[in-house]
């Protein structure tokens, strides 16, 4: 296993600034050096800034934002910026989580230009795709991923994307407790990387990482992350408490150093 795997927490709307401090206060004794594992947390956009103050002094975990604008000022209302973001402490932000595509009508487009600001200011993306139950029954999760990453990255830097993330999230598998098994998840993993391959070449496709997201849970971790195109977790339910995030994170670092 080459690649180091970063796990994150996406929050959702969950915990506001109080909530997301306690999590954090408990959150970091439970860290150590020996973790092989790049550590990022995504609270909500109101929650970041405590979130800032409550890592200071910590360099083991990141923080991400979850959604973000294109533009870096102007009349956007509800909108946030990249360089809002940067100057609260954010290093990632999440694009085109599949809520954000199903609830808030966000399309390739509109999530590739999103990538391209964030490239651009040198924050990391965390670009996410993945198909619904009704395109996987319908054999199209090729079809698909390869429009998601074709569109979402299109005219994006290869050496930007080397350190991006790209989050394969089938949709079927968020918060239903039904995660992809291990070897659905490399076979999309495989194929996103394939895809990637075609987009940027060998040298920057075999730098990305691209996390899983869907259920999961420290008990399937392991199993998840030993597969070769798995290279972290995005996590919702599971990382909305200390010990349960951080026993993703401890199988992570454990898997990725025994392999
Ligand atoms: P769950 O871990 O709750 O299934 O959510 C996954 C997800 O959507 C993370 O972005």
């Amino acid at each position: 296993m080459t690649r180091k795997p970063i796990i994150a927490a996406n929050w959702k709307m969950h915990k506001g600034p109080a909530d997301s401090t306690a999590f954090i206060s408990a959150f970091l004794p439970l860290l150590d050096a020996s973790l092989s594992c790049d550590i990022v947390l995504a609270p909500p956009f109101v929650s970041l800034a405590a979130s800032a103050s409550a890592l200071a002094g910590s360099d083991q975990v990141g923080l991400s934002s979850q959604n973000m604008h294109f533009e870096e000022k102007g009349a956007f209302t509800g909108e946030i910026s990249s360089g809002m973001l940067q100057e609260i402490g954010a290093r990632y932000a999440i694009l085109g989580h599949s809520e954000r595509r199903a609830i808030f009508g966000e399309d390739d487009a509109l999530i590739n230009a999103k990538a391209k600001r964030c490239h651009e200011v040198g924050l990391v993306p965390i670009i996410c795709i993945g198909e619904t139950l009704e395109e996987r029954d319908g054999g199209k999760i090729e079809e698909v991923l390869r429009r998601q990453l074709e569109k979402g990255l299109a005219g994006l830097d290869a050496g930007k994307m080397a350190e991006s993330v790209i989050a394969y999230e089938p949709v079927w598998a968020i918060g239903t407790g039904r995660t992809a098994t291990p070897e659905q998840a490399q076979e999309a993993h495989a194929f996103a990387r394939k895809v990637l391959t075609e987009l940027f070449g060998t040298e920057t496709a075999e730098k990305i990482r691209i996390q899983y997201g869907g259920s999961v849970k420290p008990g399937n971790t392991a199993e998840l992350i030993n597969q070769p195109d798995v290279d972290g977790a995005l996590v919702g339910g599971a990382s909305l408490e200390p010990e349960s995030f951080y026993g993703i994170v401890k199988a992570a670092s454990d898997a990725y150093q025994a392999g």
